[in-house]
């Protein structure tokens, strides 16, 4: 503390002996300065210069040589370190990226989507990128959660701020967060999920956890203290990771549509077995029905993604797509993933024709930004727009298979490798999404045609050839 005060001096020091710069003072000298200003004075002097200032390079040196003199728990000093961390601490999206969208649900002011074909064909083709510096202790600490929850690790400090571990605050604090109404977001999203967002609903006797993140004590005792979980509901079975968890912990029914069952562990699959949960849907494409004793939340099939996608339709809304749907930044409208279509895009598209989705505000996705729009006429109308644009992408799904390798690629540096992975293992619709470019499909499928009509141009007999060709 006496250094920090030497330096509150010191700051107090420049301003009354007016300075113009920080330049002109001599940090050294800070200790003559000692006895007279406060931590909250020097703090509020020194966060108060702007990025751009040409002062501020000279102050965050100040301030990095006293940091270890500051308060690591207090929100003052997280301020300032925030700021420093403009100047000091910058974060990268890597081209181990595919698309998760994690990092933009969690730090939305500091990524953001990547316009599709803006990247080189052999640059990292991160499908998100860093959109701005950190400007505050609220937007620092959502770097960290994007960095620790990423299931791909595809976000790194590029400059790594200085400060021990021991000072860094909590991670997740204060989840559930409230979105609005009684609809909270559940934080914490892990790689069992596949980092997807898990939303919380508190209504009186039916408290309903969709898409359960990990079942962290401080989590469990958060929501426990909001009255517990009396319903688990999966949009699918990609976000069903955490299920087993959560029902050891609260008994709460579990439900998910049949389509999408696992019914015997498998070193294949990461997916838990779900073939004992209590409500196992039958519902066709389209159809929709209503949760047990809550006529508010309604449940829509939507396969598409997977055979057994499902939404849910909360007060006309709040409507919970799962991964079938998603807000574009980029392009303005609602949009679904197409890379990440597992079943058929044709189906997808078609799920979003039924008449209940007349009415919702919000749309909230497992993965993706999400949206809030101004009345259910804009969202109605973006949903539109939606449906047009998924008409004009190329048909057909990724193969799961190919998707796997491909994510496997991605953990390459980027080059001519990926390049070709991108190119080669991709269908043209997946690769039309892309934000980088790649070769398209007629001429991936011309080269692999190449070999085996070499192959068979070479073993036929000359005479047969003589026969086939008009020599
Ligand atoms: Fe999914």
């Amino acid at each position: 503390m006496g250094c920090f005060r030497s330096l509150s001096l010191y700051v107090a020091c420049c301003r009354d002996q007016a300075p113009p710069s920080w330049a002109a003072c001599d940090p050294a000298e800070a200790d003559a300065c000692c006895g007279a200003a406060g931590q909250k004075e020097f703090l509020g002097l020194v966060a108060s210069v702007p990025v751009e200032s040409s002062e501020q390079p000279r102050a965050v040196e100040v301030l990095w040589h006293f940091l270890r003199d500051i308060d690591p728990w207090s929100l003052d000093a997280w301020r300032l370190f925030a700021s420093m961390g403009a100047q000091r601490a910058n974060q990268q999206v890597t081209s181990k990226c595919v698309g998760a969208m994690t990092c933009r649900v969690l730090a939305p002011e500091i990524f953001r989507e990547v316009v599709a074909r803006s990247k080189p064909a052999l640059g990292p083709g991160n499908f998100s990128e860093v959109g701005k510096d950190i400007a505050s202790a609220e937007e620092y600490t959502a770097v960290r959660q994007a960095i620790f929850s990423c299931p791909f690790k595809a976000i790194r400090w590029s400059r790594q701020p200085r400060v021990r571990l021991e000072q860094l605050p909590p991670l997740y604090e204060g989840f559930p967060k409230r979105i609005e109404d009684n609809v909270y977001f559940m934080g914490h999203p892990d790689a069992n999920t596949f980092a997807c967002a898990g939303f919380f609903i508190r209504h009186e006797g039916h408290n309903i956890l969709i898409d359960p993140p990990i079942a962290h004590p401080k989590l469990l005792e958060a929501v426990q203290q909001m009255g517990g979980v009396q319903h688990l509901c999966f949009t699918h079975v990609d976000h069903t990771g955490n299920a087993t968890a959560w029902y050891e912990a609260t008994k709460a029914s579990r439900l998910m549509h049949k389509d999408d069952m696992v019914e015997a562990e498998s070193k294949y699959t990461p997916f838990p077995v779900t073939k004992g949960f209590e409500h196992l849907l039958e519902l066709k494409a389209g159809e929709t029905t209503a949760l047990e004793g809550l006529a508010e939340f309604q449940i829509i099939h939507t396969p598409g993604h997977t055979a057994g996608s499902i939404m849910f339709l909360y007060k006309k809304k709040f409507l919970f797509t799962g991964d079938s749907l998603h807000y574009s930044a980029v392009k303005g409208h609602l949009v679904a993933a197409r890379v990440q279509c597992w079943q058929s895009w044709e189906l997808q598209t078609q799920s979003l024709l039924v008449n209940i989705f007349q009415d919702f505000q919000w749309v909230l996705p497992g993965h993706g930004d999400w949206r809030r729009f101004e009345s259910p006429g804009a969202a109605r109308a973006s949903l539109d727009r939606c449906v047009w644009w998924m008409k004009r992408q190329g048909r057909g799904r990724t193969w799961l298979p190919w998707y796997v390798i491909w994510i496997e690629c991605r953990k390459l540096p980027p080059g001519l490798f990926t390049w070709l992975a991108d190119s080669f293992l991709m269908t043209q619709g997946a690769k039309d999404s892309l934000p980088n470019w790649t070769l398209p499909s007629w001429f991936t499928s011309l080269v692999l045609l190449i070999p085996p009509a070499m192959l068979l141009f070479c073993a036929m007999p000359w005479t047969t050839l003589k026969r086939a060709l008009p020599l």
